[in-house]
């Protein structure tokens, strides 16, 4: 089952024991997840003339502006901070082009929403648009990224960051691509890397939640925005295992399970943050939150939060819990 099995995304699932957000006598750590923010690109770009930032000005002032609302992700923030999570994991595409004014713009975006121990980002292909130093671009928001424990600055990623009984590992599936292109790739360090990782969080007894922009496994997303080495990573979770992987990238609600080594891996995609105006396929915005039990194994509940209609409120559009079991229907 290495590509996953796909299912439809009914957001009818079970009746939670509680309402999330109030503390929980279990002990169960609540985590949210939003992506694509699409922060707007502001209009200091002189100097920054690539083709592809050009094209990327030209798409953002032409169709992007017109549903990417900052009007809504405010909405949508303000909705997330009276549910009040133990932490906030943003999975990529917080701003347009890529440029330093608008990393500036996504530290300071991220901030907003809590210090770095209780909010975690990784990048997406919208934040590594053109070949830029690191320093000049996400480094802006590295306190987002920060491993536990020192790490090369030559590599950054995987990121491991441990919070009660919950341990979060960040990829960067992004890198410069061609016009007209969108795709990820992990490369052969990131994963050479990332199965010791999951073994060893598995160890020490700990809730893995692996995050990524791109969709994980093969056949998610349209070539030339899929992630090329998704079979390889398949290959690790399957022999490595995780108890949850989280992306964005295709501003769609997804729902896959991965192969593991004992039990099916939820993988959970969730649609912008920020769209406010209908957009093609894309729903309006939405954010995710997860209810984790601290034991390894236990079913994670989930609930969708979002906008129904433009300019209205954000209510709950669904609830489900993500029962590995699930993987066997067809
Ligand atoms: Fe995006
Ligand atoms: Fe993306």
């Amino acid at each position: 089952m290495r590509s996953g099995l796909r299912l439809a995304f009914s957001g009818a699932g079970a009746r939670w024991r509680r309402t999330m957000g109030l503390s929980d006598m279990d002990g169960n750590f609540t985590l949210a997840h939003l992506s694509d923010i699409h922060l707007p690109p502001g209009r200091r770009y002189l100097g920054h003339y690539q083709a592809k930032r050009v094209l990327g000005m030209l798409n953002w002032h032409r169709r992007r502006r017109r549903h990417h609302l900052a009007s809504t992700l405010a909405t949508i923030v303000a909705d997330l901070r009276r549910e009040a999570p133990d932490h906030i994991t943003v999975t990529g595409d917080l701003v347009n082009v890529g440029l330093p004014s608008e990393h500036e713009a996504a530290n300071r975006w991220l901030a907003s929403l809590g210090p770095p121990e209780r909010v975690t980002a990784v990048p997406g292909n919208h934040d590594i648009y053109v070949d830029m130093a690191l320093a000049r671009g996400i480094g802006h928001w590295q306190a987002f990224m920060a491993d536990d424990e020192p790490v090369s600055a030559k590599d950054p990623f995987p990121f491991v960051r441990r919070l009660g009984h919950v341990a979060l590992i960040g990829l960067n599936s992004a890198l410069p691509t061609p016009l007209f292109h969108a795709f990820g790739r992990l490369g052969p360090d990131q994963l050479d890397r990332l199965g010791p990782i999951l073994s060893r969080l598995d160890d020490e007894g700990l809730v893995r939640v692996v995050l990524i922009h791109h969709p994980p496994l093969p056949g998610l997303a349209h070539h030339r925005s899929a992630l090329q080495d998704a079979a390889a990573l398949a290959d690790i979770l399957h022999r490595h295992g995780a108890e949850l992987v989280l992306h964005g990238h295709n501003h769609r609600a997804m729902l896959s399970f991965a192969a593991g080594p004992t039990r099916a891996i939820p993988v959970v995609g969730v649609p912008s943050a920020s769209i406010g105006l209908a957009h093609g396929h894309q729903p309006l915005a939405r954010y995710n939150l997860f209810s984790i039990a601290p034991r390894l194994g236990a079913p994670i509940e989930m609930v969708e939060r979002g906008i129904a209609v433009p300019g209205g409120p954000v209510i709950e559009i669904g609830r489900r819990v993500l029962d590995p079991a699930l993987a066997a229907v067809t």
